[in-house]
């Protein structure tokens, strides 16, 4: 071990450095290019434009992948017709059932190849798409395999029919994740699917096509189509879709409701969140800061319910910020292969330059900067883990997702005020609270206008736990027995 070059800052505890230990590129053969993934096999787009998605940690182009058009998006959604019609909806839960478990089980066989790749494409952590996104990928789709044959049971009385094609769009900051949210439900209903994955991460979705192969998944079950917003936009038009579920920003998700509106296309939304973080004075405050680090700073703050509004009681306020200063400074930023890495790179530079501008526009109406002075590689697109302070409801920090590792810290003194903070927003969710008194983080979870509310913790997921938002952060859960309902009808 080796002290890194931060001994000048004597008011910081200064990071240990480890020898480097990236994971091994090798577990993954990456094609050059990637066609479209429709009707069971890999095509060529029909006007043959391809585009590149990069490693965001070092700007290395990873692969080309096929541009859909809107003639294309036909070609899929044909696709997922006929296997819904000839295949899928006459399939019997219990069959449907041993696909999904089968594509469980081969994600486990793979998951490490999986987890490198997410890393590469997305920046993010091998710790993190090792750890959270490879698991809760495999578990999800284990958990709605297990729904697929007891549908009767998660609608009492009622006889749920699939609606037919599902249609998903899908965001870039969990990639694989992401898809699983989407096709597990949808085909453990028996929907088959068009999906198009982000335009910076579309890697680990068209591996997962080689799962769905190796699965022996009926050509025209799921198919994934790579293309930009224009792609999406086609995909939410075309007449022969029957459902459309979208994570993504408000503003996109805003532009899917006017287009569907007056449709027969049934609509789930999961949009942005701007999280009420509380921590009460009686808080446990160093399990809190662990809490809150975790709740920011995880995935570089690429998470839509990321614990960015940290309301902190005023009679802690001090020692909680110094406290959490500290902890910045011993956070490793870098190389996200690295297995000790604790944040990765900024998926792309025109992210990167979203969180400049709001740190600046926070800045300019007299928010306190507060910064990890860690090095920078000189490659890739990198943003400090970054703290605000001298916040209040008016600063546009405080309202606007900033999606990067930057807390916005704003003071309350009474629990009345903590919840009137937290739900003066036009997003909802999700929030937290620190306390060690479970009479006040019952009243909080009750008042608070959020579609998750931790306690005591952050950031934690459970395939049987719904997902959702209230307000501008969308309609509909994910996740759960509340997860099949968006895809199905009586
Ligand atoms: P975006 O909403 O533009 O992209 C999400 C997905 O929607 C992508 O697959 C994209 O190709 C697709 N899309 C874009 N325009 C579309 C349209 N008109 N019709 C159909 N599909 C369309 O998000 P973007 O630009 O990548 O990020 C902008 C901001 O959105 C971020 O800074 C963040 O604040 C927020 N965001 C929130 C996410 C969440 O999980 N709630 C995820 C990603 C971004
Ligand atoms: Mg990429």
């Amino acid at each position: 071990m080796q002290r890194n070059g931060h001994e000048g800052h004597s008011k910081h505890t200064s990071r240990w450095e480890y020898a480097p230990s990236p994971e091994p590129r090798d577990v993954l053969k990456l094609q050059p290019r990637y066609g479209l993934f429709i009707n069971g096999e890999f095509v060529e787009p029909h006007i043959g434009r391809y585009f590149t998605t990069l490693n965001p940690a070092t700007e290395e182009v990873l692969a080309e992948v096929a541009y859909a058009d809107a003639e294309d998006v036909d070609r899929a959604v044909r696709a997922a017709r006929r296997a819904y019609e000839t295949i899928w909806s006459r399939l019997p839960g219990k069959e449907r059932a041993k696909y999904l478990f089968r594509i469980a089980r081969i994600l486990q066989e793979r998951s490490r190849e999986f987890a490198v790749l997410e890393s590469l494409d997305n920046g993010k952590p091998i710790r993190e798409s090792r750890d959270v996104d490879l698991p809760l990928t495999i578990a999800h789709f284990f958990y709605y395999a297990g729904w697929a044959d007891k549908l009767e049971y998660a609608f009492p009385g009622r006889t749920p029919r699939p609606l037919g094609v599902a249609g998903q769009i899908i965001p870039w900051n969990f990639p694989l994740l992401m898809a699983a949210w989407k096709i597990a439900p949808a085909l453990a209903t028996g929907n088959t699917v068009v999906l198009k994955p982000a335009e910076t991460t579309p890697l680990t979705a068209l591996l997962l096509c080689e799962v769905f192969q190796q699965a022996d998944l009926p050509p025209g079950v799921v198919n994934i189509i790579t293309g930009d917003g224009q792609t999406g936009a086609w995909l939410v038009q075309h007449p022969d879709v029957d459902k459309i579920a979208f994570t993504g920003s408000t503003e996109v998700g805003k532009l899917i409701q006017k287009a569907v509106a007056g449709t027969r296309k049934r609509l789930t939304l999961e949009l942005g969140g701007k999280a009420a973080h509380v921590i009460f004075e009686d808080a446990a405050i160093d399990q809190a800061i662990e809490g809150i680090v975790n709740g920011i700073y995880f995935n570089q703050g690429h998470v839509c319910c990321a614990g960015s509004r940290l309301l902190v009681q005023e009679s802690i306020a001090e020692l909680v910020i110094r406290k959490l200063k500290r902890r910045i400074q011993l956070l490793r930023i870098g190389d996200p292969l690295d297995k000790n890495t604790d944040i990765g790179a900024i998926n792309s530079l025109q992210q990167l330059r979203k969180i400049e501008r709001l740190v600046e526009i926070g800045i300019q109406e007299g928010a306190e900067i507060y910064q990890s002075d860690c090095a920078l590689p000189n490659r890739g697109y990198w943003y400090r883990p970054t703290i605000l302070t001298k916040v209040s409801m008016a600063h546009t920090v405080a309202r606007e997702e900033i999606f990067g590792p930057v807390l916005s810290v704003l003071t309350f003194r009474t629990p009345d005020e903590a919840v009137q903070i937290a739900n003066n927003i036009r997003y909802g969710l999700s929030a937290g609270v620190w306390t060690n008194k479970g009479s006040k983080y019952l009243e909080f979870a009750a008042r608070v206008k959020a579609g998750v509310v931790w306690c005591n913790t952050y950031n934690k997921f459970d395939p049987a736990s719904p997902f959702g938002g209230y307000k501008e952060s969308g309609f509909g859960r994910e996740g759960g027995v509340h997860g099949l309902a968006p895809y199905v009808a009586f």
